[in-house]
């Protein structure tokens, strides 16, 4: 049997509407919640930048090529909190006679991140964990033979000036604390 052509067509028009809605609908519940978790997310892939430290006074660091530690402190930042004022690790500076900027060697063994010592007076600093050697440069005594995988981690050093007092310039010793994984013979940044 034929379609007669006065039949009525189905509502198409109205179809289509309520998709159009249906999908409207559905987007504007959606996306603030994909804005949401963008939010929560975009901390993680963030790049952390590196501290610049102030570590010492050039006073504290005499050019008589001893090394000398200091703890840096600085504020810790993860993905999503601040934590202020907190011991992020320690260096030793090291300035030669005549030398106007020290050198700063990271206390933290490239072997396995025990704390490098060094005994006052002595000619090298040992690692206490698996006994590596190194010379007062950073560099290991015995090179490759040694258990550490490189030398110390020497960071770039800063001085600034920032006033004069009883007529001398009050300087200080600024660190940018690098920190590289240990265990490898590159320097590879920590995340
Ligand atoms: S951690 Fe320093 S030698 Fe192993």
């Amino acid at each position: 049997m034929s379609k007669s052509k006065n039949e009525p067509k189905p509502p198409r028009r109205s179809f289509l509407a309520v998709a159009v809605a249906l999908v409207a609908g559905g987007l504007a519940a959606v996306t603030p919640l994909a804005v949401g978790i963008a939010a929560f997310l975009t901390p993680l892939f963030r790049r952390r930048e590196t501290p610049s430290v102030r570590v010492a006074l050039l006073q504290q660091v005499p050019d008589d090529g001893m090394p000398r530690s200091f703890p840096v402190v600085a504020n810790r930042v993860d993905a999503w909190n601040r934590y202020p004022a907190q011991r992020i690790g320690a260096v030793y500076l090291v300035r030669e006679p005549g030398a106007e900027k020290p050198l700063a060697l990271s206390a933290k063994c490239p072997h396995a991140g025990c704390f490098i010592g060094y005994a006052p007076g002595a000619e090298m600093f040992t690692c206490p964990c698996h006994t590596s050697e190194f010379k007062l440069d950073g560099a290991r005594v015995h090179g490759d033979a040694e258990v550490s995988p490189r030398d110390m981690d020497a960071l770039p050093v800063e001085l600034r000036e920032v006033g004069i007092a009883d007529g001398l310039a009050h300087v200080e010793v600024w660190v940018q604390f690098l920190d590289f994984q240990t265990g490898h013979k590159e320097q590879i940044p920590t995340a």
